[in-house]
């Protein structure tokens, strides 16, 4: 009898610090009608000085937990999807577990920049799928603002800081969980975004870091042109392998990079504007917490209903995308 992995909460969290358009316009040579037309971004949220992603982490997992009706004993594994972890080293996962009081489980962080949460709900409902796991926390976390140059309008205006968590259950007998998920990497898009300054190659403070950048890059054209197909690409071959169409789908919840990108995805799989969740509006770009936040809030606005299917699709530095499946 097989095993799936089904969702019995969800949590999320946003700093309350607020960026408008009007303040960025203060910042950088930019307009409110610019980035609304190009983006579909009014505003975003930013960490206050003491707020981290291991912050954002924990208070989404804290919720989940709560709403899931499980104690902190009963979770096996955190999972957290970050590239804005509070220190190289120990992991954001490792943070979570502290903070939460998790007992029994081990902790991992996923690196894959804005796949982040698609990548862990990969490798969290496959653990449990495996056997290896029962109850899995699942976030996706970031704060990208940190990394972010202020001065650089190509890129400031587009990034925020939140995320959101799931709880996932082990269950058979039951056609609800994770139905499939696929995972592709490019790697020949690397220069395309990056922080250089942190890593081993340029370690920070060292000569070799001299020079070099300590804020994303981003060569935002080549990323575009990538994220388009890429978000088609990975809805059509998740479906394909579930043997299921775009029409089998309740709702949509991409990855918030560009109101442009998710409409182009969108008219690929001939989804109609209410089965597409969008809050970039409201956000920008969270990195890998843009999905979780946005199952989180579909769920609250009674969009997202159990029973229902749901498709989730990401991309990011790396280049990584991938999709996930979920009846929920
Ligand atoms: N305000 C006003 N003008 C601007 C701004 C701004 N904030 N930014 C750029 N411009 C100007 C450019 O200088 C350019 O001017 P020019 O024609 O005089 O040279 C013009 O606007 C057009 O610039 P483009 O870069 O062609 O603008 P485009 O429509 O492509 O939008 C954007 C840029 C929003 C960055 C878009 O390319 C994009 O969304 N790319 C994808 C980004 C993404 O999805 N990243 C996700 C991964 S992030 C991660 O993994 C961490």
């Amino acid at each position: 009898m097989s095993t799936r992995a089904v969702v019995l909460a969800v949590g999320h969290y946003a700093p309350q610090r607020v960026l408008t358009n009007a303040d960025l316009e203060k910042m950088v040579d930019t307009s409110d009608e610019w980035i609304v037309q190009r983006t579909g971004m009014r505003e975003r949220r930013v960490c206050s000085d003491g707020e981290t992603t291991s912050t954002i982490a924990t208070e989404a997992a804290r919720e989940a937990l709560e709403r899931s009706g499980l104690r902190p004993q009963d979770i096996d594994l955190v999972v957290c999807g970050t590239v804005t972890g509070d220190m190289w080293f120990p992991s954001t996962a490792a943070h979570v577990q502290r903070n939460l009081g998790l007992e029994n489980a081990g902790a991992m962080d996923v690196g894959a920049a804005c796949a982040g949460f698609i990548y862990s709900l990969s490798v969290g409902s496959a653990m449990i799928e495996a056997g290896h796991a029962k109850r899995v926390l699942v976030i996706g976390a970031d704060s990208l603002t940190k990394f972010t140059d202020y001065t650089d309008r190509s890129t400031c205006i587009l990034f925020g800081d939140g995320g959101g968590a799931l709880v996932l259950e082990g269950q058979q007998n039951t056609d609800r969980g994770v139905i499939r998920t696929v995972l592709f990497c490019d790697g020949s898009g690397i220069p395309h975004i990056d922080v250089e300054v942190g890593g081993s190659k340029y370690p920070a403070g060292s000569p070799q870091a001299e020079g070099r950048r300590t804020k994303i890059y981003m060569n935002g054209n080549e990323v575009y042109r990538f994220a388009v197909k890429a978000m088609g690409d990975a809805c059509v071959r998740c479906l394909e392998q579930a043997g299921m169409t775009a029409d089998d789908g309740g709702l949509f919840v991409p990855h918030q990079a560009n109101i442009r990108i998710i409409e182009s995805a969108a008219k690929r799989l001939g989804l109609p504007p209410e089965k597409v969740f969008v809050n970039i509006e409201r956000y920008g770009n969270t990195s890998g917490g843009s999905i979780p936040l946005g199952l989180y809030e579909a769920e609250q606005t009674g969009r997202l209903k159990r029973g229902m299917v749901v498709m989730t699709v990401g991309f990011g530095a790396g280049l990584v995308w991938g999709a996930n499946l979920i009846r929920w």
